[in-house]
């Protein structure tokens, strides 16, 4: 059995699926590597890399496709590479499928199977796969660092014979995954750190960190099921617009994170609540590509209003692409891991398991 992955197209991705400390485990299950010539030197980690550890290196795509039982990617494959797939190959990465149908339907056409693992379902046995939990993480890491970096003024307070600097506040919005590990991240480096989240159960994890949580009137009422944020009513913005205006005043940096999942992302820092702010502050947008929670986050842009700047990458992963890639790889590992029948030697898509139910592309 053959596992095969190409170059991503590197104009808007870094990442690569496969890195070299996952191909031991492959190798364990019995599974060979093959992977396109120059696959991961753009970020560092060269083809010897990945031939020590056993891989096969191939300066031929089109072969590493054709002889593929399974390809692991982090997008989906351009138009011409798909043409190449074939009958019972499988094609696993962040597919997309609501974005990529007419590339998906193709697949299907010919009986190519498709998972797609940002489906994944946030059950306990799929923790070690979740790639949303893995890259929201770095990512909040990630938007701190960026947004600390760009801010004018040093993070902690500073007792110098030459007088004190005051430390900075950072809001963050959305306390998730990504908004959890910017707290840390925010906390680590001295900041006084605020968040604010719809789901009120966030408020306890908010406060182990450190974190002042900002709580909207009628919170309680707004975690689906699965732990995720509803949409909220016009009440609730109104109050939670009122209690963010008049903290946004003190506030030197916001990193906002909030996501509904399948929708266009909240906007919830408007133009009148920026207007408020100071000039030389930074708000640093991680939900740009979906839209943004602020109302003039442009993507991969500095907006300038009234000298607070406003910012927000298409990926911020492709600024850490090596520890994404690593923690990507190790993801992906644990799916294919579970996909594969260790006695039969060859992978079951076995519908009655959850996981394997929900992450394929129908
Ligand atoms: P997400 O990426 O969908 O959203 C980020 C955060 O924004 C969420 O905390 C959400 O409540 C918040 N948000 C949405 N609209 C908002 C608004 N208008 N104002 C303020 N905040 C708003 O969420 P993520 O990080 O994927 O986590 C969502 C849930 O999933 C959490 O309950 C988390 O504990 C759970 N989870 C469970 C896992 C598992 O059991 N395997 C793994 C990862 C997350």
């Amino acid at each position: 059995m053959i596992i095969g992955s190409i170059s991503e197209d590197k104009s808007f991705e870094n990442r690569v699926a496969i890195t070299p400390d996952t191909i031991k485990k492959y190798k364990s299950l019995g599974l060979e590597i093959h992977l396109s010539k120059d696959y991961a030197k753009h970020i560092g980690i060269n083809d010897k890399e990945f031939e020590k550890e056993g891989a096969v290196i191939s300066d031929n795509e089109e072969m590493v496709i054709l002889n593929s039982n399974l390809i692991l990617q982090m997008n989906i494959p351009n138009d011409e590479n798909i043409k190449k797939f074939k009958e019972n190959q499988t094609l696993i990465g962040v597919l997309n499928p609501y974005l990529n149908e007419k590339k998906l339907n193709e697949l299907k056409a010919k009986k190519v199977n498709c998972f797609s693992l940002e489906l994944l379902p946030r059950i306990t046995r799929a923790q070690s796969m979740d790639i949303l939990s893995s890259q929201a993480n770095l990512a909040g890491y990630k938007a701190v660092i960026e947004s600390f970096a760009y801010f004018q003024k040093a993070i902690p307070m500073m007792m110098t014979a030459a007088g004190t600097i005051s430390a900075a506040k950072v809001l963050i919005v959305g306390a998730g995954v990504a908004g959890l590990q910017a707290i840390a991240t925010a906390k680590r480096m001295g900041a006084i750190v605020f968040a604010t989240d719809v789901r009120l159960a966030s408020k306890e994890q908010v406060e182990s960190l450190g974190g002042k949580f900002l709580t909207v009137e009628g919170s309680e009422n707004l975690e689906t099921a699965g732990g995720y944020a509803k949409e909220t009513s016009e009440e609730f913005k109104k109050k939670q617009e009122s209690l963010l205006k008049e903290t946004l005043k003190k506030i030197d940096i916001v990193v906002c994170t909030a996501l509904i999942p399948g929708k266009k992302a909240p906007i919830i820092i408007k133009k009148d609540m920026i207007d408020v702010m100071q000039s030389g502050s930074v708000i640093y947008d991680l939900a740009a590509s979906q839209g943004g929670n602020s109302e003039l986050t442009k993507v991969n842009e500095v907006v300038d209003n009234n000298g607070v700047k406003i910012m927000g990458d298409a990926n911020i992963l492709n600024k850490l692409p090596v520890s994404a890639s690593n923690l990507y790889s190790k993801n992906m590992f644990n799916f294919v891991n579970n996909l594969f029948d260790k006695e039969k030697k060859n992978f079951q898509i076995n519908l009655e398991d959850e996981i394997i139910e929900k992450t394929m592309v129908k």
